[in-house]
């Protein structure tokens, strides 16, 4: 058996949505994270293998271990004992690209686990669970990741909040950058609450600028009438506010400048930033240019994604 989720990538509110300012993300299919189960010698008990990252977890053996975790989580929600199972992990998300991929890997690996028992956990089950891990690895998330991974759909983001659908009505061509530079979530989040116990009038202007943009954008990919260079406009402001609040880098600067030199409609940092990716708005003719570009300005790698209309 194997199960799988995609990464996800923010469009705009990182941060903010830490702070329950609303937030766009999507779901980026074309990096997975999957697990497959197999049995194992009878009282092996539950061993978690990452070949790729030469990783190998007995369920007992670290209690902190995100990956152990998610595994328990699993065994208490289904009432099970420790099975004789092997679980491998493959994914192809960088780890650190501020592309979900601790949130996918959770959600795969819960996913597996259920159907060893038999059991299928809907979105509904699943998205709680996959936050539980989450807070291991992260501390405070918002939520957006594992909502976004977990319902594999477009969603406005607002946290404690059910998900809501993102409508859009037309077709976008993003691409994504990733800058080889792991970022610490947990450490971005940090220092933006650091920030925020400082100066909070401050900080909350910022957030709520960032919230504002938010909706503004929504609004505008839901009727369908934000000319594309609006929309790229609202992408660069949204990554200024995120510069102000000090969790962009240099290498993220550089991606984020090439692309707007190069033609791209509108560019900023990614998820949790301090490394991880940049996402920018480009057209089908723009695409290669600004690709280009990125990979000049650092990028270790650029896909290429296009976020198609979902209103039927
Ligand atoms: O770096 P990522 O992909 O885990 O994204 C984190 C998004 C933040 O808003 C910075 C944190 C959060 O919990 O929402």
């Amino acid at each position: 058996m194997t199960s799988s989720a995609p990464a996800k990538i923010i469009l705009c509110g990182e941060h903010a949505v830490v702070y329950g300012q609303p937030a766009l993300a999507v779901p980026f299919g074309s990096l997975t994270a999957t697990v497959s189960a197999s049995a194992a010698k009878p009282g092996s008990g539950l061993e978690i293998v990452s070949p790729d990252i030469k990783l190998a977890v007995q369920l007992t053996s670290v209690a902190e271990n995100g990956l152990a975790y998610a595994a328990q989580v699993v065994l208490r929600e289904l009432n099970q004992a420790v099975p004789d199972v092997r679980l491998e992990i493959r994914s192809t998300i960088p780890i650190g690209g501020g592309l979900g991929s601790g949130a996918a890997v959770t959600a795969a690996l819960m996913r597996e686990l259920a159907g060893w028992f038999g059991q299928t956990f809907s979105a509904e089950q699943l998205n709680p669970l996959v936050y539980e891990v989450e807070k291991v690895y992260h501390g405070t998330p918002s939520g957006v990741d594992n909502t976004v991974i977990v319902y594999e759909q477009p969603v406005y983001f607002v946290r404690g909040t059910a998900p809501v659908t993102l409508a859009i009505r037309k077709a976008m061509t993003l691409l994504i950058a990733d800058s080889g530079v792991p970022g610490s979530t947990r450490e971005a989040v940090a220092d933006v609450r650091r920030q925020f116990d400082a100066d909070p009038t401050r900080t909350q202007r910022l957030l709520d600028q960032i919230g504002a943009i938010v909706n503004e954008l929504r609004a505008g990919l839901e009727r369908g009438d934000m000319p594309p260079a609006v929309i790229g406009q609202r992408l660069n402001d949204n990554h200024a506010i995120l510069r102000e609040l000090g969790v962009s880098s240099p290498e993220l600067e550089q991606l984020v400048t090439a692309a707007q030199d190069a033609g791209g409609l509108g560019a900023k940092l990614s998820g949790g930033g301090r490394g991880g990716n940049a996402i920018a708005l480009v057209t089908a003719v723009s695409a290669p240019v600004v690709a280009t570009a990125l990979r000049q300005a650092g990028a270790a790698h650029v896909w290429r994604t296009e976020l198609l209309p979902n209103l039927h």
